[in-house]
C-alpha cells in the first residue's frame, strides 16, 4: 500500500489512541474548559498519542429538540476547541453525525448488548427513580429510547476508532465500563479480537470545579460561567458568585471557596500564594471577585478573540470539520468492514 494512503491510525500503530467527545447541549463553560478541554489538549501535544476529538451531536438529540440551538452549540463547541489551540492537522477533529459508520456500528453493538446492562445505567436509573418519587404509574414516563441507548452509542463512538484511552469526568466512568463490556461481548460472540477494549482516564480535578452557587459547575444546575462570555458579562457573572457573610477584614478560608478554586486554575503559583495571603489577612469578597475577574479575563481574552473570529467565519469551521470527516471515515470504514465480516453481513 502506498504510504500516503495509510490512515492516521495505521501510520502510528505503536501510538495509543486517545478519544473524547463533548455533547453540544449548551455553550462551553469554565468547567468544560478546566475539566475536559484543557487536559485533552495537553494530551494531544504528547507524541505518544493519536488523538480523536469530536462533537457528539447525536448524543444531544436525546434531550435538546431545538434545531437552531443545536446548530449554535455545535459551532460553539467547534470554535472553542479550535480557538484554544487544537491543531486539526495533528488531531482528528470531527462531528459525530458526519461519520455514518458510527450509526451502523451502534446497531450492531445494540444487538449484542444485554438489556439488563442498560437497565442498570445511572442516567436511566435516575430518570426511573424520579418517576417513582413523583408517584407516576408508568416508571418509564417521559424516557426516550435515546436516553436508554445512550451508553451503546457512546460505545460505538469509542470502539469505532480502536480507542485505548478515554479521558472523561468521574460521572462518565460507568459509560466506559459499559463500552468495555460491549467490546468483550462482541469479541466473545464472534470469536475475534476485532474490537479494542478501552480504558477510562479519569481527570481527578473535574469534580472540584465549582459553579456560581458553590455546587459542581454543570449545565443541569444552571450555575455555569460561559467560557467566552464578553468581558462585561464575565465580570457580572463573577460578581454573582455566592459567598458567605464574613466581613471584609475577617480572615477567610480558601477551602471550598469558589472564587479561590477558580483562581487556582488560571493563576501562577506565586499569584495563588499571594491571594492566599490576602485571604488570611482579610479581603473583601468584592475585591477577591475583581481579582478573579481580571485574571480570567486576561488569560481568556486572546482565545476569545480567536473564538469570535471563528464564529463570524463559520465556513472555516466547516472546512476543518470536513477535513476531519475524511480522516475519520477512512479509519472508521476499516473497523466497520472488519466488524461486518466477523458478524457475517
Ligand atoms: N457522554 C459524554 C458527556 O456527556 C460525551 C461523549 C459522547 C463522549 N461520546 C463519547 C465522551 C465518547 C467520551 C467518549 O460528557
Amino acid at each position: 500500500m502506498d504510504a500516503s494512503k495509510k490512515t492516521h491510525n495505521e501510520q502510528d500503530k505503536q501510538k495509543k489512541v486517545v478519544l473524547t467527545g463533548i455533547t453540544p447541549s449548551g455553550i462551553a463553560h469554565l468547567g468544560n474548559y478546566i475539566g475536559a478541554i484543557k487536559p485533552a489538549l495537553e494530551m494531544a501535544k504528547n507524541d505518544a498519542y493519536n488523538a480523536y476529538f469530536f462533537i457528539a451531536d447525536y448524543h444531544s438529540l436525546i434531550k435538546l429538540w431545538d434545531p437552531k440551538l443545536r446548530q449554535e452549540y455545535i459551532y460553539d463547541i467547534a470554535a472553542t476547541w479550535l480557538a484554544l489551540g487544537l491543531d486539526p492537522t495533528k488531531v482528528v477533529f470531527y462531528r459525530q453525525s458526519d461519520i455514518p459508520e458510527i450509526a451502523e456500528l451502534n446497531w450492531i453493538l445494540t444487538s449484542v448488548t444485554a438489556k439488563g446492562l442498560l437497565n442498570r445505567a445511572h442516567a436511566y436509573k435516575a430518570a426511573v427513580d424520579q418517576n417513582e418519587l413523583e408517584g407516576k404509574a408508568d416508571l418509564d414516563s417521559g424516557i426516550n429510547m435515546g436516553l436508554f441507548n445512550y451508553p451503546v452509542l457512546m460505545a460505538a463512538d469509542i470502539l469505532m476508532f480502536n480507542a485505548d484511552l478515554v479521558p472523561v469526568g468521574k460521572d462518565q466512568i460507568q459509560h466506559i465500563e459499559i463500552a468495555r463490556d460491549i467490546a468483550n461481548r462482541f469479541n466473545h460472540i464472534y470469536k475475534t479480537n476485532t474490537l479494542t477494549v478501552p480504558t477510562a482516564m479519569i481527570e481527578e480535578k473535574t469534580q472540584t470545579i465549582l459553579g456560581l452557587d458553590g455546587r459542581k459547575m454543570s449545565k443541569s444546575y444552571g450555575n455555569t460561567i460561559p467560557l467566552f462570555a464578553p468581558s462585561k458579562k464575565l465580570r457580572k457573572l463573577i460578581m454573582k458568585i455566592v459567598t458567605n457573610s464574613q466581613l471584609p477584614e475577617e480572615p477567610k478560608s480558601t477551602e471550598n471557596c469558589t472564587i479561590f478554586s477558580l483562581y487556582e486554575h488560571f493563576a501562577t503559583p506565586s499569584e495563588i500564594n499571594a491571594l492566599k495571603e490576602r485571604y488570611q489577612n482579610g479581603i473583601g469578597w468584592g475585591e477577591a471577585k475583581q481579582i478573579l475577574f481580571e485574571k480570567i479575563d486576561s488569560v481568556l481574552t486572546p482565545f476569545r478573540e480567536k473564538y469570535d473570529d471563528l464564529m463570524a467565519n463559520r465556513h472555516i469551521i466547516d472546512e476543518h470539520l470536513k477535513a476531519g470527516q475524511q480522516k475519520a471515515r477512512l479509519e472508521a470504514q476499516k473497523v466497520l468492514s472488519a466488524v461486518r465480516k466477523k458478524a457475517g453481513i
